[in-house]
């Protein structure tokens, strides 16, 4: 029997003349699979090296714009991006009482959206002139065609799901929304790095990433914590009413940033400042009421505990980005300029750190189905699953008292923090990485334990 709050293994596999097995959708895990390639390869990878590059500590100071904004894109894009679309798509059916999206959609979904992860790291930072524009704006068109077949396929299940007024709903809309508002703004974004030779104009690439962070993660962030969070710590789901604030002021931000890219100078700054206020206090808003900043996630098995301060990790630096960015959105409203920096490096790897990487491990350990197998064991958490958590908190502080101190300390030492942050969450990632591995082969094995008990002796079905 399993309680209120935790997430059911499959029951036995029955075999008999006419039964038909059910089968596990596992495309989940090319999702996962992919959005750690990126961070491994990419976004993480990059975190440690750039910093190093720019510095002239290692090759490559006259790339590091491009790699500033490779590793950025390819974080939100690709390790974000990739994760969320991925349960998206696997939970949102499920939710809505529907059946799982078909592998003939998900498989090439996931190819398409793939693909301008690719161009990201391997053509536009190492081209120059026009062939980096030209590789810019295959890489907008391609994420444009990405995020429009991830928002089809939300909207589709979501209008033909059950109806209901939880919260998690009205997230799942207004995130579903976003992903197909990102396909417009991703072209625009190749349009215009593709004047740029390849790099995109930095207020107006700030003002991108900002709204990607609120709107297709944030509203994912709030919706799918919100559904289950709660449980886990003892408290109901919020209703849809008491989320109805914090989420107009974080879907509010999301819009006044993307105004923002559409104008110059002080009223640009102005109007991503006012998007970065309203944001934030979403974000302090609704963390806590959408999933947990403090408490004993008592509802949970003792074996699953432990993932619970993932969570709780997360959500704290939620609310700590949160409160750098209205910080740093009200300079900007103030001097109508690109006011406050250092606030806004560190609310951004706050928010990057936290509510996008921490709860990533976190939740995956808490309801993805492959580590269902690893939350009924009995023993202790061995060290793959500890070590991650102290090695990413260790990063996320690095990372923000870096960003921090950027404005009174040399770039020299700035940079130089990063990269050893750089490198701890890189560890940490991969880490988790190998732990997910070790968790499909036993998973396999365990179910064929199980099948072979169900079968009997002589493969008759018990
Ligand atoms: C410890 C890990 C990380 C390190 C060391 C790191 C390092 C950096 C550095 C050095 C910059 C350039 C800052 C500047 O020159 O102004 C940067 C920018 C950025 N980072 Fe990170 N980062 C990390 C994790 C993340 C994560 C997890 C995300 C998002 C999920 C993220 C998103 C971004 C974005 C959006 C930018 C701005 C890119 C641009 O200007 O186009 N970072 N990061």
């Amino acid at each position: 029997m399993s309680r209120a709050g935790e997430i059911p293994l499959e029951p036995p596999l029955v075999r008999g003349a006419g039964a038909e097995p059910a089968k596990e959708d596992r495309t989940y895990l090319g999702y996962m699979a992919a959005a750690l390639a990126s961070a491994l390869l990419g976004g993480f990878a990059l975190a440690a090296w750039m910093p190093l590059a720019a510095t002239e500590a290692v090759p490559g100071v006259e790339r590091a714009p491009r790699l500033v904004q490779a590793h950025g894109w390819l974080q939100l894009q690709g390790w974000a991006g990739l994760f969320v679309a991925g349960m998206a798509i696997r939970i949102v059916p499920r939710f809505a009482g529907r059946r799982p999206v078909p592998a003939r959609v998900t498989v090439p979904l996931l190819g398409l959206l793939v693909a301008p992860l690719v161009v990201r790291l391997f053509a536009v930072p190492w081209l120059d002139g026009e062939a980096a524009g030209a590789a810019a704006l295959v890489a907008g068109i391609l994420t444009a065609a990405g995020c429009a077949g991830v928002a089809a396929v939300l909207g589709h299940v979501l209008a033909r799901g059950r109806r209901g007024r939880e919260a998690w709903r009205w997230f799942a809309a207004a995130g579903a929304v976003w992903w197909l508002a990102w396909a417009p703004l991703a072209a625009w974004w190749g349009w215009r790095a593709a004047g740029g030779d390849g790099l995109a104009p930095a207020a107006f690439d700030d003002a991108l990433a900002w709204a990607v962070m609120l709107g297709p993660v944030g509203n994912f962030i709030l919706g799918v914590q919100s559904r289950s969070v709660p449980v886990f710590f003892g408290r109901r789901p919020p209703p849809a009413r008491v989320m109805a604030g914090p989420g107009l002021l974080l879907n509010g931000g999301a819009g006044l940033l993307v105004l923002a890219m559409g104008l110059d100078g002080g009223g640009a700054a102005r109007l991503a400042g006012a998007g970065l206020v309203l944001g934030g206090l979403g974000l302090c808003w609704g963390l806590p009421l959408a999933g947990a900043v403090r408490g004993r996630a008592h509802r949970l098995r003792p074996r699953a505990r432990p993932a619970a301060r993932f969570v709780l990790a997360a959500n704290l630096a939620g609310v700590a980005a949160g409160l750098l960015m209205a910080a740093g959105g009200t300079a900007m409203v103030a001097e109508g300029g690109y006011a406050a920096a250092p606030l806004r490096d560190a609310a951004r790897h706050l928010f990057g750190l936290g509510p996008i990487t921490l709860l990533i491990l976190g939740m995956a350990r808490l309801i993805a189905p492959v580590f269902a197998v690893a939350r009924t064991e009995s023993r202790a958490p061995g060290w793959l699953e500890r070590a991650p958590f102290w090695l990413l908190l260790a990063a996320l502080g690095i990372r923000a008292a870096a960003g921090l101190a950027s404005g009174a300390v040399s770039y020299d030492a700035w940079m130089h923090a990063s990269a050893v942050a750089g490198a701890l969450s890189w560890l940490a990632v991969g880490i988790f990485a190998a732990d997910v591995l070790r968790a499909v082969r036993n998973e396999r094995r365990t179910l064929a334990a199980i099948e072979t008990a169900a079968l009997g002796p002589g493969g008759r079905a018990q």
